[in-house]
């Protein structure tokens, strides 16, 4: 992971001088800096977009130094008129594609990976498929092929329009530039923090920069979710106050009577997979995506309000999706999930991950990231999450491989067994080259006369004692029933 992803320079302002003077809310337009209350305070706000709704005319607001997942859309009345605006700069204005000062990341040119330059497919799907529900444990049962779309139709967007009726349309961008690859040196949890207050977007697609958070609310269950970032969801849904998401089959609906006429047909009470573990915390399903095209789909629109720094992909055929659940008598509520490459060329063993804001900080994204790894264990493979990590992704990932590392370790003492890098990685399923990225930021490999040695400190071992306190959730491995499940190349993707 490149620590240069995370230098996002959020602040919003000229980089000349501008022309200031009064605005009004008819004058106000795209481009111009006002001074709008957040949390309580006059802030610099660039203005991204404006849209006129039913409750009067809103305006997209981009914070001076906050991250990009608290732009949001304001009422007139939030905006100071009091102060001068600063018009936007006429030349300026017309990089303004994602080339201007929101640009975050590296401009260095990498060659994209193998994993960003899968084929562009997409197609349609607004509807879900009715799936039968399976009763626990069925590990080796295969789920039935869903209805798959007769012709597959490139919607491709040309530009940042409106998709096609009742479709949803997504970005790709095959040589999407990587990011520059530095050595990580520093590990200030204090400085993360911050850099994860302030930072900008981690958006390496140009167009993608230039859009905005589309969906103001989702009623998600008993949740409601305010989504960070765009998620190419239907055009006309965006000019839904709410939009519904039925929180079993996924499908979505923009207006409150169609919702709840689904509602009442809607049987499906889980993911539509096999269920591979249960304790009596959460489940876990395994969810083909060529057999569920169409939940995958949806999956992935309600993932993307929430990651902004990856472009995803339509084609879900080549991805398992391992979904985390909690059950009440209603049924399997969705709580989080990963996707995983059928096959990784890069050896990756998580594409994408999300806990969905609701559970956010409550120790399930520690759930979903050791269940990874305790696939790999079974695969015999080693395995680390897709790059680039998202902020919240990297605070995540570097908790979890730290807390094993040195509980892993400690264990090893009291055993009086000797450790190395490989044996750590081989142990934990993690590469070697996170092992040592880890065990470097956390500064305990020393060089002692002509011999790598791995050191821990004292205080990092009261502190890891403390927080064992905490009493964490863990997953069982034991409880997992799973065996790799084995594709045929025409398997992984479309046929033709
Ligand atoms: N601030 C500081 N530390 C954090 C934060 C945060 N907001 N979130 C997680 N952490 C760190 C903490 O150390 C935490 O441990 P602690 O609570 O004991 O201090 C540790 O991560 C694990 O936290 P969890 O509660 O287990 O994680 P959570 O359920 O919140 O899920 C996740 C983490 C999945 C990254 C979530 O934040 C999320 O869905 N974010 C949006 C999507 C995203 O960015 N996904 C990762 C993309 S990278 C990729 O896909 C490969
Ligand atoms: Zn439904």
């Amino acid at each position: 992971m490149s620590p240069s992803a995370l230098n996002g320079e959020a602040a919003v302002g000229p980089e000349g001088p501008r022309q200031k003077s009064k605005a009004t809310i008819e004058t106000l337009r795209v481009g111009c800096i006002a001074m709008v209350e957040k949390n309580g305070q006059a802030r610099r706000a660039e203005i991204l977009s404006i849209k006129d709704t039913k409750s009067g005319r809103q305006f997209y607001c981009n914070f001076d130094n906050f991250n990009k997942r608290l732009d949001e859309w304001v009422p007139a009345k939030r905006i100071d008129f009091s102060y001068d605006v600063e018009w936007p700069n006429p030349d300026k204005d017309k990089q303004k594609d994602g080339k201007g000062k929101n640009t975050t990341v590296s401009k260095k040119k990498a060659p994209p990976s193998k994993a960003q330059k899968r084929p562009a497919k997409r197609e349609q799907s607004v509807v879900s498929e009715t799936v039968t529900p399976r009763p626990w444990p069925e590990p080796s049962e295969t789920q039935p092929p869903s209805k798959a779309p007769s012709t597959p139709r490139d919607l491709e967007q040309k530009s940042a329009g409106t998709p096609a009726v009742g479709g949803d349309e997504m970005d790709i961008d095959e040589d999407e530039q990587a990011p520059e690859v530095k050595k990580e040196v520093e590990f200030s949890r204090e400085a993360e923090i911050e850099k994860l207050r302030t930072g900008g977007s981690m958006t390496q697609n140009p167009t993608e920069l230039a859009r905005i958070r589309n969906i103001s609310k989702v009623q998600f269950g008993e949740h409601d979710l305010f989504p960070w970032y765009f998620s190419p969801y239907p055009e006309s849904f965006t000019q839904e106050d709410v939009i519904f998401i039925c929180e079993f089959c996924l499908s979505y609906y923009g207006d409150k009577k169609s919702f709840t006429r689904h509602r009442q047909k809607c049987t499906l009470q889980h993911p539509p997979g096999n269920e591979i573990y249960r304790d009596d915390y959460v489940s876990f399903f395994e969810i083909d995506g060529r057999r569920q095209r169409t939940w995958c789909r949806n999956l992935c629109l309600i993932s993307k309000m929430f990651l902004d720094h990856k472009t995803l992909y339509y084609d879900v055929d080549p991805f398992l999706f391992y979904v985390m659940t909690q059950k009440t008598e209603k049924g399997h509520h969705l709580v989080g999930y990963f996707s995983k490459e059928k096959e990784s060329a890069d050896g990756y063993n998580v594409a994408c991950i999300l806990t969905l804001p609701q559970y956010q900080r409550k120790g399930f994204g520690r759930l979903l990231i050791q269940f990874s790894y305790e696939l790999s264990k079974i695969e015999g493979k080693l395995g680390s999450p897709e790059k680039p990590l998202s902020d919240l992704g990297l605070l995540s990932y570097r908790q979890y491989w730290s807390e094993n590392i040195i509980d892993l370790l400690l264990e090893l003492n009291d055993r009086d067994e000797k450790s190395s890098i490989e044996s750590i990685s081989t142990s934990l399923a993690m590469t070697t080259q996170d092992v040592e990225h880890t065990l470097q930021a956390l500064k305990m490999q020393v060089y002692h006369k002509g011999e790598h040695k791995l050191v821990l400190p004292e205080s990092m071992i009261q502190q890891r004692e403390k927080a064992k306190l905490k009493k964490k959730r863990y997953i069982s491995p034991e409880n997992i029933q799973w065996k790799p499940p084995v594709f045929t190349a025409s398997s992984r993707t479309w046929g033709w």
